[in-house]
């Protein structure tokens, strides 16, 4: 079961990435974009790199409040969608290929790194020493792993169903406790403070992880 979901997630993101928005609105019942935007309120600082940007639906959201992030993926059929999909918006990003566990950015590059339902590298501890590395201090990495869906009517259930059997609303449980040890622990090693919010939404509730990377100098980068 697990080789299976792996590899249907691997085609997602690469052979099919071209069916990822309409899969990622029916599994969420049309949550999906309103999930994502929940990383904006936590962002400090205005050099943002989000991180596995799929299809770019976030470059949308971060650009209307004002950012001008970078984005970055491994999917080169993503990069293609993302980039045909801002085009028409007349926004133009800077888009970089590449694997969050090498990042090619110098020290200290960005005050917030966002992600919205990354994949497992998010806990692998190389992922985490590269994002402690590119954040100034008092930076931040914030990002959405997961949402849970309250089962208010039929069609919700059944998303709330699939979406349990993918894995997508496994960690949390509805108190918020029941998170991954090995997530936390990842990020607590090279030096981050973390926490876990939970946004409570019409009829799901939002996770939302903020690793801070403490701050050494007098001048706070942001709330
Ligand atoms: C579930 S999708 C999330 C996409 C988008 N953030 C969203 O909210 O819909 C996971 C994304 O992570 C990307 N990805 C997987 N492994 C990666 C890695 N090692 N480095 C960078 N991106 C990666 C995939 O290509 C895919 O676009």
């Amino acid at each position: 079961m697990r080789f299976l979901l792996r590899l249907a997630f691997r085609l997602l993101y690469n052979e099919f990435a071209f069916t990822y928005d309409l899969v990622s609105w029916a599994v969420s019942v049309g949550q999906w974009r309103q999930w994502q935007r929940q990383v904006i309120p936590f962002i400090v600082g205005e050099r943002v790199l989000e991180v596995a940007h799929g299809t770019g639906d976030l470059q949308i959201d971060l650009a209307a409040a004002g950012y001008k992030p970078i984005a970055l993926d491994l999917s080169a059929n993503m990069g293609r969608i993302a980039k045909r999909k801002l085009a028409r918006l007349k926004l133009s990003p800077p888009f970089v290929r590449g694997a969050v566990q090498a990042l090619p950015f110098s020290a200290g590059q960005f005050t917030a790194l966002v992600s919205t339902f990354p994949a497992d590298f998010i806990a692998h501890p190389q992922t985490v020493s590269e994002f402690y590395r590119v954040l100034a201090h008092g930076g931040r990495v914030v990002f959405v792993p997961a949402a849970t869906i309250l089962p208010a009517h039929i069609f919700d259930r059944l998303a709330k169903w699939l979406f349990d059997v993918t894995g997508q609303s496994a960690f949390p449980r509805a108190d918020g406790t029941g998170w991954p040890p090995k997530l936390i622990e990842a990020y607590r090693r090279p030096g981050f403070e973390i926490r876990i919010e939970s946004v409570k939404l019409l009829r799901s509730v939002v996770w939302v992880v903020v690793a801070q990377k403490p701050n050494l100098d007098e001048s706070k980068i942001g709330a």
